[in-house]
């Protein structure tokens, strides 16, 4: 009779990352807000509940099969967050020039909302993560802010 072998813990462990259980609406509706932005009509999502819920497990699975260009940024829970924290974890995979040299804040942020209104097709559109965003610094929130679209009624 054949043993089965038992698996090793490596692979246990991969295989693990990929299931994501009872998730299929949240995916489907954040796929359709990937075509809405590919469209031109960019938003911002919060993704909101308690730890351990599974947000970071939801985005990775959405982003590892999303047609994007993806920068993640996190934000850290010391009492004295560096300013922008996120958005330096993400300059890597945002075009040279985002944040130019010697730049003020606002022009920073100028310069990351030109490139999400000028990122058009054929190109895929931006997905920006900021993770765990209950411990983002205030000058984070800013940017938040500066670039996410109008609210409907409101200027
Ligand atoms: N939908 C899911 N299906 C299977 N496992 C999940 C699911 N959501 C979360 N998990 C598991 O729960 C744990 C915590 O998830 P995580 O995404 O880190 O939570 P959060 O980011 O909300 O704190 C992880 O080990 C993850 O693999
Ligand atoms: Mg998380």
């Amino acid at each position: 009779m054949p043993r089965l072998l038992p698996m090793p813990v490596s692979s246990m462990v991969v295989a693990s990352r990929h299931v994501v259980l009872e998730r299929d609406t949240q995916l489907r509706v954040a796929a359709g807000y990937l075509d809405e932005a590919g469209a031109g009509h960019g938003r911002l999502v919060y993704l909101g509940g308690e730890a351990g819920v599974g947000k970071t497990t939801l985005l990775e699975h959405f982003i590892s099969g999303a047609e994007a260009r993806v920068a993640v940024g996190w934000c850290d829970g010391s009492a004295t967050p560096a300013p922008l924290g996120p958005l330096v974890d993400m300059l890597p995979d945002l075009p040279a020039g985002t944040w130019p040299e010697g730049a003020s804040r606002h022009e920073v942020f100028a310069s990351l909302l030109s490139l999400l209104r000028e990122s058009a097709e054929p190109d895929p559109p931006y997905v920006l993560v900021v993770e765990d965003a209950h411990w983002a610094d205030d000058a984070t929130l800013d940017l938040l802010r500066a670039t996410s679209p109008p609210r409907p009624g409101r200027s």
